[in-house]
């Protein structure tokens, strides 16, 4: 039997999963890693945390399914997108922590720019927004603040990349300074209609560009992994953020599908072919793929907080006591309330980019209770998605079209019926679960073994998708629209503006 390894590094923990020959998961093996949050706003990671993370679960998860390197055609990585990563080119070792994607630490320097203009240039050349998100002004804080890093930099000493890249790196023990053009897309510096790296933001931004990575496809030779590590050289063929990832996996391969994947965050993708939309509604434009040589573009919409609200029930409320009670809990709320909860706990994403905005709950009344407010907060989750839906449709009309329609969705939350019943009814169209809800890694797991000549092309990858459930809209129409109305009055009232 050969298999496939493919690597997910998220956000909060690390998941090695091996795929046999017919693309089922075989063994995995999953580790959490800390989180560093040095002041209000700020998140970093420890890069050698990530990398033991990472080594032990692929160690793990070979041991488990007793499989050596020899028998392991290929390795695919998917990765927490935008995190910056700094390293010694010679030792490996890094110049800092990491730069977490959900840091805002640069909001001011974004402010600065916009300010200045230079954001209509930045979202023309990257598909991108003025925002601390992306990686860099990430990067340009950590050459700002790390001494002698700038010049360090510019003479190759130090190397920056995206946890993709600071992984290959590792992996192959120094050979290869790489990334894909998934990820490259999410820095900031990377102009996704030429497909390079773009002299005139790096400029502006003062990146040296010799310490960027090769740009290379989705499925490429990415190098092989240091015999010492794995027990032997294992080629790395395979790599994509983890949303585009995910798009692969839900195989969203026409223009007009769509996916939505609920973890931490939720991040929606539509497939929108060669071309490259121009959102008029802050919705971001970005590379969905790069498949031999040629890009397929995507429309995202980027939400903060999904699952995390589930959790804030859990450890921040404490009305529950693990995540999948929240379905049966807001089953038990008063149908007679209709709460808001909006939960800009950390601002909000696409397509409002209010940064300062907080969270707030309306429609409270004296017998509201922990039913009501995991009711709410399940429900945030399918509003805010309609949002970026409405959004989707508004810059480009045959959304969801290629698809029929149906938004496919994954993630941990995805598990949860009542969630995804409200999905669907709120958005008025139906919501597809498929069988396999390993999305992200099934993605570069495909990739990856597609290039190693095991797993098939696109269309008979595509043919593999299997429903598990179809959700189709139940709530009536005037129903549907009042409540969406309420939500819109409650963002309304939310943001900071
Ligand atoms: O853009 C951030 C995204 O890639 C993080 O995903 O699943 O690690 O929360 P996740």
């Amino acid at each position: 039997m050969t298999y496939i390894l493919a690597i997910d590094q998220g956000t909060t923990s690390s998941r090695a999963i091996l795929f046999d020959e017919p693309m089922r998961p075989a063994a995995s093996a999953q580790k959490e890693f800390p989180q560093y949050f040095p002041q209000s706003g700020w998140v970093e990671h420890e890069p050698d945390e990530i990398w033991d993370s990472v080594l032990s679960t692929c160690r793990a998860a070979m041991e488990k399914a007793g499989v050596s390197a020899s028998d392991i055609a290929g390795i695919g990585i998917t990765n927490q997108r935008e995190t910056v990563v700094v390293w010694d080119a010679e030792t490996g070792a890094p110049i800092g922590r990491a730069i977490v994607w959900q840091d805002r630490r640069t909001a001011p320097f974004c402010a600065e720019l916009r300010d200045e203009g230079f954001e209509a240039e930045l979202t023309r050349r990257t598909g991108l927004l003025a925002d601390p998100y992306f990686s860099g002004t990430k990067l340009k804080w950590l050459l700002d603040e790390t001494e002698g890093a700038r010049a360090r930099a510019e003479a190759g000493e130090i190397l920056f990349g995206t946890v993709d890249s600071y992984l290959i790196w590792r992996l192959t023990g120094g050979a290869a300074h790489v990334t894909d053009a998934t990820n490259a897309a999410r820095t900031l510096l990377y102009n996704i209609r030429e497909g390079a790296w773009d002299a005139t933001i790096c400029e502006r931004l003062g990146i040296p560009m010799a310490m960027l990575p090769k740009v290379l496809d989705c499925a490429a030779d990415f190098g092989a992994t240091d015999p010492e590590l794995l027990g032997g050289a294992i080629p790395i063929l395979g790599v994509a953020g983890d949303q585009q990832a995910a798009t692969l996996g839900q195989a969203c391969f026409e223009p007009g599908m769509f996916k939505s994947t609920y973890g931490t965050g939720c991040f929606a993708l539509l497939n929108t072919g060669a071309h490259l939309v121009e959102s008029r509604n802050r919705l971001l434009g970005t590379i969905a793929y790069q498949l031999d040589g040629e890009v397929t573009y995507a429309l995202e919409g980027s939400i903060f907080i999904a699952g995390a609200v589930v959790q804030w029930l859990r450890d921040g409320l404490g009305i529950i006591g693990k995540a999948s009670d929240s379905a049966g809990l807001a089953g038990k709320a008063d149908p007679g309330q209709e709460l808001y909860l909006v939960p800009a706990f950390t601002g909000l994403g696409a397509p409002y980019w209010d940064a300062e905005a907080r969270g707030a709950i309306y429609g409270l009344s004296r017998n509201s209770g922990p039913a009501e407010f995991a009711k709410a907060a399940l429900e945030s989750v399918g509003f805010q998605t309609r949002d970026l839906l409405e959004a989707m449709h508004s810059d480009w009309p045959s959304a969801g079209d290629g698809g029929g329609g149906v938004l496919r969705v994954d993630g941990g939350m995805s598990a949860s019926d009542w969630a995804m019943q409200f999905l669907a009814d709120i958005i008025g169209a139906p919501v597809d679960r498929p069988q396999v809800l390993e999305t992200t890694a099934l993605g570069v797991a495909w990739l990856a073994g597609h290039r190693a000549g095991v797993y098939p092309d696109r269309d008979g990858f595509a043919r593999t998708w299997a429903l598990e459930t179809r959700f189709e809209p139940q709530m009536a129409a005037e129903d549907r629209a009042r409540r969406y109305d309420g939500w819109t009055d409650a963002v309304r009232r939310t943001r900071s503006g």
